[in-house]
């Protein structure tokens, strides 16, 4: 083997790069998104905070590929670990982020692979931010889609950005999220909500606001039986629509 000073160097490159301490904030944690009346669920967010835990641990833009690169701690409530390039969730991932009452994973674009259990230990998770994750794009939606049934409490879903092309996985998912109250994902062309929407008899708000920059609006026409398993529904958002 003939080791050149480019392969020395190259090997500590790679060295120090899988060993570096990911340093994140405590700052307030920024509920990205959230549009219309929802300040009761901002509200429940901030009081199921027990005031003995630390509020926030922010990873936002740390170039995190692993969310295993993070010491977990269970002292915190809220974890941004956005606008990174986590490609994988494995089961266990949150097992030391037991507390979690907020997580935003948003901006992780290219995501591969979210394990059936990946959510399990997240007893009082309450909001979940999966925008722009590529999650559409996931094999075998399904699984990944049965992993919410980790999340009974979950009044706050936002899955916008993702290219749906059906909200058949979402399905599976909300069958087991009967606390849900707000609901973010964009309107695809012949999308309609399955029965299982039907029991979420506390979703009060579907916002399919398009953001203009990212996308257009895919819905031309709404047929008839659009809504009809939304009937508990008081706010729709539908700008740029
Ligand atoms: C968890 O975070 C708290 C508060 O920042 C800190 O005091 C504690 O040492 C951390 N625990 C671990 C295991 O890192
Ligand atoms: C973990 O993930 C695999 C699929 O990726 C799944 O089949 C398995 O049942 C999961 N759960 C546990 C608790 O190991
Ligand atoms: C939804 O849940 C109900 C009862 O909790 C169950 O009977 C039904 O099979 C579930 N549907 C799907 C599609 O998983």
């Amino acid at each position: 083997m003939i080791i050149t000073y480019t392969s020395l160097l190259l090997m500590f490159l790679e060295f120090i790069h899988t060993n570096h301490a990911i340093i994140c904030d405590t700052e307030e944690f920024h509920i990205r998104s959230l549009r219309g009346t929802c300040t009761d669920q901002i509200v429940s967010l901030k009081d199921n905070c027990p005031l003995d835990l630390q509020r926030s641990y922010n990873c936002r833009g740390k170039n995190v590929k692993s969310i295993s690169e993070i010491e977990g701690n269970t002292s915190y409530c809220s974890l941004d670990i956005s606008r990174n390039s986590v490609k994988r969730l494995k089961n266990g991932t949150f097992r030391e982020w037991t507390n979690l009452v907020a997580l935003d994973h948003s901006d992780n674009y290219d995501m591969e692979k979210i394990e059936s259990d990946a959510f399990q230990g997240l007893p009082n998770l309450r909001y979940l931010n999966l925008k722009h994750t590529g999650i559409h794009a996931i094999p075998y939606n399904y699984r990944f889609f049965e992993g919410f049934r980790h999340l009974p409490e979950l009044i706050i879903l936002d899955l916008t950005q993702n290219n749906f092309k059906s909200y058949d996985s979402i399905r599976i998912a909300v069958n087991h999220t009967r606390k849900l109250q707000y609901l973010a994902l964009e309107g695809c062309p012949s999308c309609t909500f399955g029965p299982e929407f039907g029991t979420l008899k506390q979703l009060i708000t579907l916002d399919q606001t398009v953001e203009k920059e990212w996308s257009y609006c895919f819905i031309e026409t709404l047929n008839n039986k659009y809504f009809e398993n939304l009937q508990f529904l008081k706010y729709i958002f539908l700008s740029d629509c």
